[in-house]
This record gives C-alpha cells, structure tokens and sequence, in this order.
C-alpha cells in the first residue's frame, strides 16, 4: 500500500522494456519537504523511475503515489504542481531567455517571479541572449530555471548539474537551498555524491533496477561502511587503521612517538561517495548480469521519448539530444 501521507510513495514498481527489465520492484517513501537523492551507476534505472513519477512513461506494474495521485493519470492541476528538469533538454529555441521564461510562467496558475528566477540560476547576464547560443551549462540553468517558474511544490532534478563548472554548481546548491527552506520536495539524481551529500536529506541507491539501500545521508551504509581510519607514516612507510577509536589510537600514536607529532597524521571518515562505491561493487559482485555495458552510442536514457510535456502545456523535444551522461 502506498503511504497517504509521503509526497512520493512507490511500492514494487515494475518496468519492463520487452524482455530487459529495467525496474525490478523499487518501494520507497519521500516525504513532504524532503531532498531526496536517487543514486546509482548508469543504467541503474533512474530516469525510468522519475519519468514513471513524473508521468511520461508507463509502469509496468506496482503502485506509485505522486502528491495523491497516480502519476499514469495526473490531470493539469497535478501538473502544474510538479517542476521538472529532465535528464537531456537543451531548451534550443529561438527565444531569449527571459522571453521563454515569461512565455512559460503564463501557464502556471501561480508562477514566480521571472527576474527571480532569472537572478537565483545566475543568468541575469544573459537574459536577453538568445537560448540556442548559450553555453551548454548555461542552458542547463535555462531548463532548472524552467522547472521552478512554475513554483513547484514538487521537484524533479535529473542531472540538472552535469557540465556546470564548479562554481555554477556551488550557485546552484545555493538554489536548491532557498527551495528547501521554502518547503519544496525534491527528488534529485546525480553523479556528484559531494552534490548528493550536501543538498540530500536521505538518500536511495539504486543499481541493476534494484533499490540496494536506502537512508538518511549520514546514516547510509550503516555503522560497519562508516568506521573511520586513521593514516601515518612510521619509519617513511605509509600505515592506516580501521578503529572505531581513532583519538585512543591517535594518542597511543603520540606516546609511542616520545610525545612528538606523528608524521603524516589524518583521521578520515569514509564519505559518501566512498560508501556509495563500496555498496554498488558489492551489488555488482553479487548480480554481475546488472552491469551496465559501456555505452553504445544510442541514447539509452531518454530511449524514444519524443515531444514528452513538462509543466501544463511545455513541449520539449529529447528525441534528438545526444547522450548527456557521464561515465565515473
Ligand atoms: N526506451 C527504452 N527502451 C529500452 N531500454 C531502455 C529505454 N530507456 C531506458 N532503457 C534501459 O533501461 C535501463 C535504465 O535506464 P535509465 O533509467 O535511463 O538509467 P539511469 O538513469 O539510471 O542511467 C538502461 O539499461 C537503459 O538502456
Ligand atoms: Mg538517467
């Protein structure tokens, strides 16, 4: 049964592409006023369950709840509530940026403000630069920008950060932050666990379609995953230890040494992409038939989806857009 009161509720969600399973029973919860952060290699089956969330591909069995209603028959009402930034856009039209904004904000029944939102995605610069001769990270920007002018109460970022320099990225983050602190629910993928890490509540892994853990951010992998190791270098070779207590292990360190700093000291917590790594080679061990082949040039993650809508009347073509992913 899916959960009544989460923003987002899945249980045992199917999808079949022919014979090739690409979601294979996923159940999870995101709550309202959560950033959710779906992780998982290429091909795990993200975009396949956002597009199921967001109402543009089919399920092929299981439940899922979306603000109340089944995502496979979300009126306009329900559409309007939802922001959407696909994996690969490239909104290329023959529009200015604030054009195209303003365009889009008329189709929301309660937009923001388009120079708002034009100065919190950090294109005031070039609001009057037509969207085709933009950067590719800038028209990244134009498709986060075009998911949040209709001021969602519901997110869906996928990738949105991909090809942004470091320092669009940390503008970004700050983005996402004044929507968090506005109450927005957000489901968010990425390839950046740094990314997932600082703007993520809780996190899902997902690999070969299969939800392989699930939890608060600084929970996830549990205890064992988490355990801190300590690192000097005694008579110039490199040593490291495992402990759950680094500080006794530090001053036992100390007094060994006459009391003397110890060369090379750190103390490091495994981070999340750490943890995140050690999880999926672990999946993948077990299912090595999950491993996703290199990529074949065909546009696996938008597959044949042409003129889907995002927003009430938004039509964007992804037939065309070549292969945006990165392979880590
Ligand atoms: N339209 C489609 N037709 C056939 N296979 C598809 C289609 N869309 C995605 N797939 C396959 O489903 C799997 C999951 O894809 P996707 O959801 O895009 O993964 P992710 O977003 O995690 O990289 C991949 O193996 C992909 O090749
Ligand atoms: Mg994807």
């Amino acid at each position: 049964m899916t959960n009544p009161d989460a923003a987002i509720s899945v249980r045992d969600l199917r999808k079949s592409y022919g014979k090739f399973t690409a979601l294979d029973g996923v159940s999870f919860d995101i709550h309202p006023g959560e950033t959710f952060a779906l992780l998982g290699p290429n091909g795990a089956g993200k975009s396949t369950a956002i597009e199921i969330l967001e109402g543009y591909r089919d399920r092929t069995s299981g439940e899922a709840r979306v603000l109340g209603v089944d995502p496979g028959a979300g009126g306009l009402d329900w559409k309007a509530r939802l922001g959407i930034v696909l994996q690969s856009t490239g909104e290329s039209g023959n529009a200015t940026v604030r054009e195209q904004l303003a365009h889009f904000a008329g189709f929301y029944p309660n937009p923001r403000d388009v120079d708002e939102v034009i100065a919190a995605v950090g294109l005031e610069e070039k609001q009057k630069t037509l969207i085709r001769k933009l950067s590719g990270g800038q028209r990244r920007r134009v498709d986060v920008a075009l998911g949040i002018i209709g001021n969602p109460a519901l997110l869906f970022l996928d990738e949105p950060t991909t090809g942004f320099d470091p320092e669009s990225r940390r503008q970004f983050w700050q983005l996402i932050r004044g929507l968090k602190t506005d109450g927005t629910t957000i489901l968010l993928t990425t390839h950046y666990l740094d990314e997932a890490a600082t703007l993520g509540d809780r996190a899902g892994i997902i690999a070969g379609g299969r939800l392989i853990d699930i939890g608060e951010i600084d929970e996830i992998g549990g205890t064992e995953a988490r355990v801190p190791v300590v690192r000097w270098v005694a008579d110039g070779v490199a040593r490291e230890q495992r402990t759950t207590t680094p500080a006794t292990l530090v001053a036992e360190l100390v007094a060994a040494n006459g009391g003397a700093e110890v060369p090379g000291l750190e103390v490091v917590r495994p981070s999340l992409e750490d943890i995140y790594l050690e999880l999926v080679a672990r999946h993948e061990t077990a299912f090595p038939e999950h491993v996703e082949e290199p990529p074949s040039g065909k546009n696996a993650s938008t597959g044949s989806a042409t003129g889907v809508s995002t927003g009430p009347t938004r039509e964007v073509s992804t037939g065309s857009a070549t292969e945006k992913e990165i392979a880590r």
